[in-house]
């Protein structure tokens, strides 16, 4: 093991050119003179300094064995005068590496010539510009997903305004086709009420070839199917109106979105079931709905900003069941706390713990590509949040996720009372 000579640099068998020297003393990049055993020979003051990185003797800093760990072996296998160029690095440290294996011999020594030269900032700064780059590449993609979310939430704004709109003119004809079905079924039940009493009266007074062709005409119309179907037809008509009517409202609350442009006071349980309807259609053939509802006060919110929240929060419980399952409904009063929570139970497969964290986060999806935006969650999340209130998510325990939306019942600023 060669000795350190005068602290700053190792001198065995220096090289004995006093010029050859002082040029290697001048030099910034580090310099070794290594033989076949990987004994230094010689080392520039300039190998000293890059050896104080390593610095694995507290004694003395400046041994410059520790750089030879970062050579590949491959280079002292080198044949007479051959040159081997490149990289070498670990975690913290990166060099660039010349090295030659001299053919002839300095001062009795034949090895090779190290030339090292410390990239590590350099390399930290690509490294760094790299990430960088990474990063903002995804921020240009998460931008360029939000610019779609963007049009999409305005093309829907504008659906939901036309949707507001026809729902607000079919409301005229069927205000009317309602109120006159109303009348229909009286006065039909008025004019088969008079058949039967001419019927009646008339019957025992009429001749026999008068109640024959009566009853052809009777036969041929099949009086009495119709006079019991007439008054059925009618409520069918009007249960169906019935449904049109609903269906229409519901447009119109759903839709009641960037209208309500200040807080109000509502029945939650309004919201959520006229949110049901709008999403029934993705759920009825996969969903089974049960209902634990309690009596809840009006609560202060954006309406339709809840019912969106609503609305993201079925269809992840619709997607989540696949085939076939149950979504359980439940909601209850903490008067302690002037709190409602709204919970939404599905019978799916729960939410695995490593997806857990990172279902708020906006763009995460677990869904295939072209799916789901990941902003489902995100976007519920802030409006909730907007409100004071929270989204608790836990997984059932027969399995399943469960989504608790929890929302103060006043706000700090009291508005006024408004239940349409
Ligand atoms: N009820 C649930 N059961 C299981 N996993 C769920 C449930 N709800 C949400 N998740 C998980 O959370 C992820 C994020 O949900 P989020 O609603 O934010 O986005 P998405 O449903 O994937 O897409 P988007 O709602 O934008 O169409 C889902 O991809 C899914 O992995
Ligand atoms: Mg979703």
């Amino acid at each position: 093991m060669p000795e350190p000579s005068n602290g700053r640099f190792w001198l065995p068998s220096p090289p004995s050119n006093p010029e050859l020297v002082a040029f290697l003393e001048m030099i910034e990049e580090a310099v070794l003179l290594v033989d076949p055993e990987r004994d230094i020979h010689y080392a520039n003051p300039a190998a000293g300094e890059l050896a104080h990185r390593f610095a694995t003797d507290p004694d003395d800093p400046d041994n410059p064995m520790p750089l030879l760990a970062l050579v590949p072996d491959e280079v002292f296998s080198l044949a007479a005068d051959e040159r081997w160029a490149g990289e070498a690095r670990d975690a913290d440290t990166a060099l660039v590496l010349a090295v030659r294996r001299y053919p002839w011999i300095i001062d009795g020594v034949a090895g090779h010539l190290l030339l090292l030269r410390d990239v590590t900032e350099s390399r930290h700064r690509q490294d760094e510009l790299r990430r960088r780059h990474t990063e903002l590449q995804q921020t240009y993609a998460r931008l360029a997903g939000a610019q779609e979310q963007l049009l999409q939430s305005e093309k829907m704004a504008s659906i939901g305004q036309l949707a507001a709109g026809i729902a607000h003119e079919i409301n005229n004809p069927i205000g009317y086709v309602h109120s006159n079905l109303v009348s229909l079924r009286d006065y039909t039940s008025g004019l088969l009420e008079l058949i039967g009493a001419y019927e009646h009266a008339l019957a025992p007074k009429l001749d026999e070839a008068t109640l024959a062709t009566i009853a052809g005409v009777r036969a041929r119309i099949d009086f009495d199917f119709v006079s019991t179907d007439l008054p059925e037809l009618i409520n069918e008509s009007r249960e169906g109106l019935e449904r049109v009517r609903r269906i229409v409202q519901d447009l119109k609350d759903f839709s009641h979105a960037g209208r309500d442009a200040g807080w109000r006071r509502v029945d939650i349980h309004k919201g959520l079931e006229s949110t049901l309807n709008i999403v029934w259609n993705d759920l009825k053939y996969r969903a089974r709905v049960e209902r634990h509802l309690s009596a809840l006060p009006l609560v202060e919110c954006h309406p339709s900003e809840i019912n969106q929240v609503f609305m993201n929060l079925l269809l992840n419980a619709s997607h989540a069941i696949g085939e076939r399952g149950t979504i359980v409904l439940a909601s209850g009063h903490d008067e302690a706390q002037d709190e409602v929570w709204i919970s939404i139970r599905d019978s799916g497969p729960g939410i695995a713990a490593e997806v857990l964290p990172r279902i708020f986060d906006p763009f995460f999806t677990t869904k295939p590509v072209g799916t789901g935006t990941g902003l489902g969650l995100s976007i519920s999340y802030g409006i909730v949040k907007k409100h004071g209130g929270r989204i608790d998510v836990s997984n059932g325990a027969e399995g399943g996720a469960v989504f608790t939306v929890v929302l103060p019942v006043h706000q700090p600023v009291r508005v006024g009372s408004d239940n349409t």
